[in-house]
């Protein structure tokens, strides 16, 4: 008999995901909903409150996040689509893990030491840290356990695999260590090792303006993204405005040429073919703006459907408040039957 395949994958409520969201994570939340496969989904909005948040545009941004992620192909008939914080066994699994993790092994995580490195304006040893509070002031203690409740995410649901982007690796592998660890301590085997699907390194979308850096949320221009809400007039656009060189023609080096080399992977990404593929269409193609025309035909062709499908949920928000309710009471049903088990190996 084949073990089934167990999925669990979360995004924090951000608002509407942009094009690398989408072709770097979202998609593939659709098309691993199979047969075989039971997948949880999870708009993970007490990850969101490790930082400073404003009560209503989190609400906005987790309602935005729904709505993105059912027109992204998330089926509620497949899948459990929900909101972290409706299913309260996150936490208290958190807290279960919190009182078994080595401080030190969250010490080492390398985004809360980059927050640190902000703070401090350069690399900080894990010894600076401690012996400096004033690093530490106004980081919450929230942040420092990310990792530990992202963990409780995870083998809450006895997840086999977890769909993560490359800087999720090192708190995959944490969540790897605490399910060996609690089988350890209780000598009981509970949770299985979560294994990482990540995305394929040519799936990264890099910004418009500035394609040495990823495509980003937090990128303070407009003009670096695309959105899945923009219009096919603003597409055009963005991408007619996109950096690329002055060198003629089209072709994939992505040292050389980082801004085609970009456009490239969009256009093969939105056509689902290779790059090899998409370099041989524009073979002849000598006008970086007839390029562009293209590469942004090819981004509207795919992302209209999501953009109309969109904006009909965002009219209909007493379906989407259906969708995340049900999906909870789907998840709490497996969270709770699991967490009796955690409770009893752990004599509470
Ligand atoms: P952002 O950088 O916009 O804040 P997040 O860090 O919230 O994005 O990432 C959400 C998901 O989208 C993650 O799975 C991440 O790996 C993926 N992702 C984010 N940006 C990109 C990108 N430019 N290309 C590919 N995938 C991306
Ligand atoms: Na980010």
């Amino acid at each position: 008999t084949t073990a089934k395949r167990v999925i669990f994958s979360g995004i924090q409520p951000t608002g509407i995901p942009h094009l690398g969201n989408y072709l770097g994570a979202l998609s593939s939340w659709s098309s691993l909903q199979q047969p075989g496969t039971t997948t949880f989904y999870s708009i993970v909005d007490l990850h969101a409150i490790t930082m400073p948040q404003d009560p209503d545009i989190l609400r906005q941004s987790k309602f935005d996040m729904a709505v993105s992620l059912l027109a992204c192909g998330v089926d509620p008939k497949q899948s459990a689509l929900f909101e972290q914080s409706r299913v309260a066994a996150h936490s208290e699994l958190a807290w279960i893990f919190n009182c078994l993790t080595p401080v030190g092994w969250l010490g080492r995580m390398t985004q809360w030491k980059s927050k640190m490195d902000q703070k401090r304006g350069h690399v900080a040893s894990h010894a600076e840290i401690l012996a400096d509070e004033s690093l530490t002031t106004g980081l919450k203690m929230g942040l420092f356990d990310y990792p530990v409740l992202q963990a409780a995410d995870i083998l809450l649901y006895k997840a086999t695999h977890v769909p993560v982007g490359q800087d999720q690796l090192q708190h995959l592998e944490l969540a790897r260590d605490t399910a060996k660890l609690f089988n350890k301590t209780f000598k009981k085997n509970v949770f299985p090792k979560p294994i990482a699907i990540t995305p394929p390194e040519s799936q990264r979308v890099m910004s418009l303006r500035q394609p040495t850096v990823k495509m980003s949320k937090s990128d303070p221009s407009e003009q670096s993204r695309i959105n899945l809400s923009d219009t096919p007039e603003v597409i055009q656009s963005k991408i007619g405005r996109a950096t690329t060189d002055s060198l003629v023609g089209v072709s994939y080096d992505k040292r050389e040429r980082p801004g085609v080399s970009n456009l490239l992977t969009i256009y093969s990404a939105v056509r689902d073919i290779s790059i090899e593929e998409a370099v041989k269409e524009f073979e002849g193609v000598e006008s970086t703006k007839q390029f562009k025309e293209q590469v942004a035909d090819a981004v509207i062709d795919r992302i209209v459907p999501i953009r109309n499908e969109l904006s009909r949920l965002q009219g209909d928000p007493g379906y989407v408040r259906q969708v995340l309710d049900e999906g909870a009471e789907k998840a709490a049903e497996v969270a709770h039957k699991h967490m009796e088990e955690v409770y009893k190996v752990i004599g509470l």
